[in-house]
């Protein structure tokens, strides 16, 4: 058999930026965090699971139609996937993969891809693999396996999409660490391990005019990946449990109340400054991690201008210099304009609030 699943990539608005010290090898996050489930930009990816041949599970694997070889580190990220699946599925060491995965947008615009590129995994093998049938349309289990190959992920797996939210599951204080011990109970580990999970908070119809645009920045520089850059400031940075405690504390709520009251003003104010706080963090790690760059600050800086006369756009940054702007549809030419203004026609993407994963009957094999 073959399963084909669809998952779409997501913006976080409220950053997941750094894993818990105690728990880390299953990639709990140290807070909460909330997203937009993104339409029109996701994986595809097809998966055939044969009972298995040899020693160890096969892995054959295709992205964007070139071959993935054992050398390159897409590979060993999926690999390091399915071992941490197999400790609490055994029965995924039983097969052997064919795996092909496609992104409908360029890898090179920018775009992060392993948020949809697992989450779209985990939806293919639930649907292929006959031992998952049970969980199959489990969101919250699925998100957090979705988590063991990429914290991001997590929140691209419940099919309702819209905005989400990423639980964390476990609390985080760095002054008084909850050693995953040794003596814990395998069941208090797999409880620990599923609490950290994603679900729709509100579904995509909830705000219809909101547009999303990604917004691609010219760079040359070589950065530091998240995964070793999230890990760098929990460990240097002196304010990051104060950065963790207060979004954990208010920011979460408070954003979920804009939301719900569809108060785009306030929303926005939230959204800008918990992307300025995410890059303090980051500038804070020693060494500084510099991820915005001058054309950043001129969108920064441009959004800040359309905005005085009355909040019109918000901006968010990620691990990098692009940027992603929300708008409301009556404002979103002239914010886009702007935009183009800045990074040349050609490098908006606009595009709105989505579904989530779900199953495909268009193989790629
Ligand atoms: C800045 O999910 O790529 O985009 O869990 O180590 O695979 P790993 O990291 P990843 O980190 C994403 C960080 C971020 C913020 C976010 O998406 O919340």
């Amino acid at each position: 058999m073959t399963t084909t699943a669809i998952a779409p990539t997501n913006i976080a608005i409220l950053k997941y930026w750094g894993k818990n010290p105690a728990w880390e090898e299953y990639l709990i996050p140290t807070k909460s965090s909330i997203s937009f489930t993104v339409d029109k930009l996701f994986t595809r990816t097809t998966i055939e699971a044969k009972p298995r041949g040899g020693a160890k599970p096969g892995i054959q694997f295709t992205l964007n139609g070139g071959r993935i070889t054992p050398s390159m580190k897409e590979y060993e990220y999926v690999e390091d996937f399915l071992e941490r699946v197999g400790a609490f599925f055994p029965f995924v060491r039983n097969y052997d993969y064919r795996i092909a995965s496609e992104n409908n947008f360029p890898t090179s615009a920018g775009f992060a891809s392993s948020a949809s590129g697992f989450a779209a995994m985990v939806k293919a093998m639930a649907g292929e693999i006959p031992e998952f049938s049970p969980i199959m349309d489990d969101d919250a289990k699925l998100s957090a396996i979705a988590r063991l190959g990429s914290g991001s992920a997590t929140r691209s797996i419940p099919s309702h999409g819209g905005v989400v939210l990423w639980e964390r599951g476990v609390e985080f204080d760095l002054r008084d660490p909850q050693k995953q011990s040794s003596r814990m109970t395998k069941a208090a580990i797999e409880k620990a391990i599923f609490s950290s999970c994603a679900r729709t908070v509100f579904a995509p119809d909830h705000w219809p005019e909101l547009s999303i645009m990604y917004v691609k920045v010219k760079t040359e520089e070589k950065k530091v990946k998240s995964r070793p850059g999230m890990k760098a400031s929990v460990d240097t940075n002196p304010l990051y449990q104060a950065w963790v405690d207060y979004e954990e504390a208010i920011v979460r709520e408070q954003m979920l109340g804009a939301i719900r009251n569809r108060d785009f003003a306030f929303l926005s104010e939230l959204i800008m400054k918990a992307s300025n706080n995410l890059h303090q963090i980051c500038f804070g790690t020693y060494p500084p991690l510099v991820y915005l760059n001058s054309t950043s600050v001129d969108i920064i800086r441009a959004v800040h201008a359309l905005n005085e006369g009355g909040v019109k756009a918000a901006y968010t940054f990620d691990a990098g210099p692009n940027a992603v702007v929300f708008a409301l549809g009556k404002d979103s030419p002239e914010v886009e304009g702007t935009l183009e203004g800045i990074v040349g026609k050609g490098n908006v993407t606009a595009t709105r609030v989505g579904n989530g994963s779900r199953l495909s009957s268009d193989h790629l094999f």
